[in-house]
């Protein structure tokens, strides 16, 4: 990539200037001006305040030494020390010559490739999906997309809620109200009203808590009858979810539950206990602060009136169960003696921060020789258009299945309105692709960590920053095709002139960077926004250079143009796990 190779020339300057500077953090990013240049570089700004020199004068003197002069017509020392890098039209059209002769797509493979384990989605069972899991999936699964594209090895990991004390009340429930036939149309709902029916019971009786509480030990202790009851809830939970992901085009390299890790949590508290990280107070097993870190960095503590208190980490409880806490920790070093990972990425929403701090910082102690990267990459709640949680008219939260159903007939109706001609099949089929689209780039274009408000309105919306937006500019190149006769994809020779071209093209080149900022940062918003940023290029392009009326060089740089954005569209519309169709 152009900006890459700029940055090592830049690299190489400033060590014939400065040999022992560090020159690994010296980025060339875009220009956020295009008045400016192209690509831009405040580095030498803080490396000479670093260093006490004056920046002008170092960027003078780096500018003397750098040699950029195949791809760049100038480059200018800005304000400060910027430097402001305009590239040469040839060397533009040699790379979009290069994408259409299909040696690239504007991005890179990386030379490192790390291995990287995605723990997401992970709904629990017998409880139906919400809309925080869908989020969950949907992002999970464009950061696999993403670092799968970029050539890291990627490990994508259910980490289903298959355990745990709501099994009690779920046994009690399947024992005396079981509704068969009901389970066999809706096993969730089913489960699901099981569980609110005891629980109700437990709550106004409890002798009726007190039989939940023995069917849980025998459960626990390997009574035959209560684990086939428990498998066939998971087995029909999981067929449920499964479905789910069929229609989201989700996959998952492993489905390893919870209940996977239970023969290893005996020896995760002892080992703990027996390295001192652990220890009993009040008959449980805890981990409090070791007060390496100061106070308000140190999540084995809390504020209180101004004053510090221990917020231990429980492990172990009174009566012996272990917990979520101790699942995540047995699941750690699962992933880390099977896969080596570099890094692990763990897709919640906010409300787990703590846990994964205490995790993450348990797990520091525990194994301080490990480089694994850890990232709890957490996002906020979905609200209804009244700013509240998102529920039902009637209250209840939103469940996952509905929701698609909504989105997909939301869309159908708009299809069936805009291309009356279309057979039924095909107009759902559009339909499918625009629903679904529009509901996983609601979840993805916003920031993650800022709530976001569900509106119909504006994600089907066929104008702004939607899917359908970006889906219509994909099929609108495809029907120019279909209007020119002929195939995309053919070899041309590019020949820019008209602004609109210079910045369409420009704005092709910088895909992978985006692409590499969702990496880096675990944010899908930059790749939602350089789509949209796209389709917004293409749009005045289209709008100023008329492709079909041209002729010779103008017209095959046109189609060409025409040709690579549309693939960009593509890969990137799918690296976010988004379909697209050739007609809307
Ligand atoms: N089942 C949990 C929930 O629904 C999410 C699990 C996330 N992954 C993990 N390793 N803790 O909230």
């Amino acid at each position: 990539m152009l900006h890459r190779q700029i940055e090592h020339r830049l690299h190489a300057a400033v060590r014939i200037v400065l040999p022992d500077a560090d020159t690994e953090s010296l980025l060339v990013r875009p220009c956020p001006d295009t008045k400016f240049g192209d690509y831009q570089s405040n580095a030498l700004m803080s490396l000479a305040k670093a260093r006490k020199l004056n920046p002008r004068q170092l960027a003078t003197d780096v500018v003397a030494k750098l040699d950029v002069a195949e791809w760049c017509e100038s480059v200018e020392i800005a304000g400060a020390g910027f430097l402001n890098f305009r590239l040469k039209c040839a060397t533009v059209e040699q790379k979009l010559a290069s994408a259409q002769r299909g040696e690239h797509l504007f991005f890179e493979k990386t030379t490192q490739p790390r291995t990287a384990v995605v723990d997401f989605s992970s709904p629990n069972v017998a409880k139906p999906m919400h809309v925080g899991h869908i989020r969950s999936t949907v992002l999970g699964d464009c950061l696999a997309r993403t670092l799968r594209l970029l050539g890291h090895r990627v490990i994508t990991d259910n980490h289903i809620g298959d355990w745990g004390t709501q099994f009690g009340k779920l046994l009690v429930g399947w024992k005396q109200y079981l509704d068969r036939a009901a389970l066999q149309s809706d096993p969730i709902g089913e489960m699901e009203r099981l569980y609110k029916t005891v629980n109700a019971a437990c709550d106004a009786d409890a002798a009726v808590l007190e039989t939940a509480r023995q069917e849980l030990v025998k459960l626990q202790s390997g009574d035959v009858e209560n684990l086939s009851i428990w498998h066939e809830m998971i087995a029909l939970s999981q067929r449920q979810f499964d479905e789910i992901y069929g229609r989201l085009g989700v996959k998952f390299d492993h489905t390893l539950g919870e209940s996977f890790y239970n023969p290893h949590l005996k020896s995760v508290v002892q080992e703990l206990r027996d390295c001192g990280i652990a220890r009993e107070s009040e008959g449980a097993i805890c981990i409090f602060t070791d007060g390496a870190v100061p106070p308000k960095d140190d999540p084995f503590l809390k504020q209180e009136d101004g004053e510090w208190h221990p917020h231990p980490a429980l492990i172990q409880k009174s009566d012996g169960a272990a917990n979520y806490m101790t699942t995540d920790l047995a699941t750690l070093v699962h992933r880390m003696a099977t896969w080596q990972p570099d890094e692990i990425i763990y897709v919640t929403d906010g409300r787990q921060q703590l846990h994964f701090r205490q995790l993450f910082a348990t797990f520091r102690r525990w194994k301080p020789a490990a480089t694994t990267r850890l990232a709890h990459v957490w996002f906020g709640s979905v609200l209804g258009e009244d700013g509240k949680p998102f529920k039902t008219r009637s209250g209840e939260t939103v469940k996952l299945a509905g929701l698609l159903d909504e989105a997909e007939e939301r869309a159908f109706k708009v299809v069936a309105e805009k291309n009356p001609e279309l057979p039924v099949e095909k107009q759902r089929e559009i339909a499918r692709t625009i629903g679904l689209g529009a509901v996983k780039y609601a979840d993805l274009l916003p920031n993650r960590q800022t709530d976001y408000i569900f509106s119909w309105d504006k994600m089907l919306a066929l104008q702004g920053n939607t899917a359908p937006y970006l889906q219509y500019a994909y099929t609108r190149v495809q029907s120019i095709f279909r209007k020119a006769g002929v195939a995309s994809g053919v070899v041309t020779e590019f020949r820019l002139a008209a602004p609109e071209e210079f910045a369409l093209a420009k704005h092709l080149l910088n895909f992978g960077l985006s692409l590499e900022a969702v990496a880096a940062e675990h944010r899908p918003n930059y790749l939602c926004n350089y789509l949209s940023e796209l389709a917004g290029h293409f749009a005045r392009f289209y709008e100023a250079c008329p492709v079909l009326k041209a002729a010779d060089v103008e017209r095959a740089t046109r189609l060409g143009l025409c040709d690579l954005t549309a693939r960009v569209l593509k890969q990137g519309l799918d690296t976010l796990g988004i379909e697209v169709s050739d007609q809307m």
